[in-house]
């Protein structure tokens, strides 16, 4: 079984992707901590140094490395991994693709002061969330299972996606 958590930033992919992992006993990983670990360096850097075109190409070969003859793996994906249509139409042939939704105001406060989110660092930041979400809406309803996470925690939403995995 192969699972991906998708969505945008801030809906909760990887807190239930690791719980969906523990639970089900398989194997986690997340793209931006693999881009991490091959680039030598933050998110923040790679878009400050190489910018966004390179993170994506870093993005795109991790996902086909992690997944290459893999099985039993959770993996959660950064906000825009499948925004890219190759990306999208591999990982739902390699596995089940769950996508994390919630709404602006929710996502504003659960990413806080967003250090970690170069995309968001701007002082327009409410609005340039709902212009992305505009823009990536089709791409995020691409998938098997949509979850708005707005008014739910960790341990709900991950038991809705155990719901749709074994009924
Ligand atoms: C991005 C989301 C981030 C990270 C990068 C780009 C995006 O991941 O991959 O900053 O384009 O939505 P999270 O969704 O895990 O924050």
């Amino acid at each position: 079984m192969n699972i991906v958590l998708t969505g945008f930033m801030g809906t909760g992919k990887s807190s239930v992707g690791k719980r969906l992992a523990e639970g089900l006993g398989l194997e986690y990983a997340d793209t931006d901590d693999l881009i991490e670990a091959r680039a030598g360096m933050k998110v923040r850097k790679i878009f400050a140094e190489k910018g966004e075109a390179f993170f994506l190409a870093l993005e795109k070969d991790v996902i086909r490395d992690i997944t290459s003859g893999k099985e039993g793996l959770v993996l959660s994906t950064g906000g825009g991994a499948v925004i890219d249509e190759a990306n999208r139409r591999f990982l739902r042939g390699w596995g089940t693709v769950v996508c994390l939704a919630a709404s602006s105001g929710t996502i504003l406060e659960r990413v806080g002061s967003g250090d970690e989110r170069p995309l968001l660092d701007r002082p327009d930041r409410k609005a340039y969330v709902e212009e992305l979400l505009k823009r990536r809406e089709a791409a995020y309803r691409d998938c098997d299972l949509l979850i708005d996470t707005t008014k739910k925690g960790v341990e709900e939403v991950t038991e809705e996606i155990r719901r749709f995995l074994f009924c």
